[in-house]
């Protein structure tokens, strides 16, 4: 693959300012003021995928937001890649926190960044990772060195529970059939520690609602004589960790995979610095359940925290009130074995069964997805290994996270495919925070490594089928 870096120094520009274009637009999957947007995302997506050389680019319109087809099939007996990736956002708020506009993507030097980062929602989770895709493989299939035959399929929904690509998937097994997915959208440890995720979170994730007297009362007239929403819902939300940050939710445990004294020394291996951590972020110590390490307490063992809380008077000044109702939003990451379908339930009841009388509590599940792990002795590893040692100069490092893209546990039930998370942004990349970000130099980055998968992995599968 002598040409891949002439080829990105050629394009290089092009390939920033097709970025920029596709990050302009606000893709908010979550909000639906936002939805014609969404449709013109994958409307760029589609034609961007045209350009590159695909065939059968296809938008397809769902229940929810669309999802984007393509395909370049060269022939029947040759091993097939499947990309997965999703053009939708986060909300960009709060608006104020960012130091140039979310949709109006800059790019700026920093000291992590030398080369520059684009800063913008988007650029790092997942488009930036996504479109490097597009690039890797117009590479190929331009200077026609594509070793294998390709299918993308990038959604709009991710952010918010890739429902309709579920439904997706189920109906179209044979359209997708593949021999192993390739998807960027994790991260390295570093620019200089490469890393490949080997296992993803599983999510539950549920609003409550409790509700106290029928209408907001005077707190100096009923105050004391009648439940607070508030105050019980904080009592509710404090009780379900006890001392040792154990979740006290009963049966939350039951099928948690232990991990051994082995797997967890080949874990402790990876390179961690918790100053350095504590030191961005700023806080004086870390924080978490007892017996486990920072690393392993924020990817294989579950969680549960609250995303947002609200009730009562929160304008200016002070208003005397016991507000009706109180909210949360509450999200608990789950690890392999633990079903969630049924931890959102135990949640449920005992969120229920422990309301005090005078309240009532009302439970909503949003959505969720199951844990997923990936084998290390596998081609597709050896190949995505094999591609970033060629392009970093090191063994890439076998990572689990603590984030969750639900899909792919779901990809391996319907389709039976295993997936690669090859991903290359940085925890600092702010995603889903202001300021997100992507570094230049991990997209070009991106691009030259993809290309090699593609070749390592065609190659492997030859040799293993000889
Ligand atoms: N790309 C992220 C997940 C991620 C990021 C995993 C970094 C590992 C490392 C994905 O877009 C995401 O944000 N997922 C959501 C879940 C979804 C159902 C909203 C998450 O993890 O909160
Ligand atoms: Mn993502
Ligand atoms: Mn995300």
């Amino acid at each position: 693959m002598q040409n891949i870096k002439v080829y990105i120094t050629e394009h290089k520009e092009r390939f920033l300012n097709e970025l920029t274009d596709l990050l302009k637009i606000p893709s908010i999957s979550a909000d639906s003021a936002f939805t014609q947007d969404v449709i013109d995302t994958a409307g760029m997506v589609k034609q961007r995928l045209e350009e590159a050389g695909c065939d059968q680019v296809e938008v397809f319109e769902t229940d929810g937001h669309p999802i984007v087809y393509a395909e370049k099939i060269l022939a029947a007996e040759l091993p097939t890649i499947l990309v997965y990736g999703h053009y939708d956002v986060q909300p960009p708020d709060p608006l104020e926190l960012w130091d140039s506009p979310p949709f109006e993507p800059i790019i700026k030097q920093t000291d992590e960044h030398p080369e520059g980062a684009i800063y913008a929602r988007g650029a790092s989770d997942d488009k930036g990772q996504m479109y490097m895709h597009i690039k890797g493989v117009e590479f190929m299939i331009q200077t026609g060195q594509l070793p294998c035959n390709v299918k993308f399929m990038i959604e709009g929904e991710e952010e918010v529970g890739s429902n309709s690509l579920s439904t997706f998937v189920a109906e179209h097994k044979d359209k997708l059939a593949n021999d192993i997915i390739l998807i960027s959208d994790t991260g390295l440890i570093a620019n200089d520690i490469p890393s490949i995720t080997t296992g993803l979170r599983g999510l539950s994730y549920v609003e409550v609602e409790v509700t106290g007297p029928n209408r907001d009362l005077h707190s100096g007239l009923y105050g004391g004589a009648v439940a607070n929403p508030i105050n019980i819902l904080a009592q509710m939300i404090a009780s379900l960790h006890d001392e040792n940050n154990h979740i006290t939710i009963p049966g939350f445990y039951d099928s948690v995979e232990t991990l051994s004294k082995e797997e967890r020394a080949e874990m402790a291996k990876a390179p961690f610095d918790v100053l350095a951590y504590q030191k961005d972020l700023a806080i004086a110590s870390v924080y978490g359940e007892k017996g486990y390490t920072t690393h392993e307490r924020s990817s294989i063992r579950p969680t549960l925290d609250v995303n947002g809380i609200w009730g009562g008077y929160i304008g200016q000044g002070a208003k005397t009130v016991i507000a009706s109702k109180a909210h949360a939003k509450i999200s608990m990451r789950l690890v392999p074995n633990q079903d969630w379908k049924e931890i959102t339930q135990r949640f449920k009841a005992h969120f229920e069964k422990m309301a005090p009388k005078g309240v009532t509590v009302k439970v909503i599940p949003h959505h969720g997805g199951q844990a997923y792990v990936t084998p290390i002795d596998t081609i597709g590893y050896q190949a995505a290994s094999k591609a970033m040692e060629t392009t970093f100069g090191k063994t890439p490092i076998p990572m689990r996270r603590g984030g969750s893209i639900p899909i792919v546990s779901l990809f391996e039930k319907e389709l039976g495919s295993k997936s690669i998370l090859m991903g290359f942004g940085l925890d600092s990349d702010a995603i889903h925070s202001p300021n997100e970000h992507f570094g230049v130099w991990n997209y070009l980055k991106g691009i030259e490594t993809i290309p090699y998968f593609y070749s390592y992995f065609t190659q492997l599968t030859n040799t293993s089928s000889n």
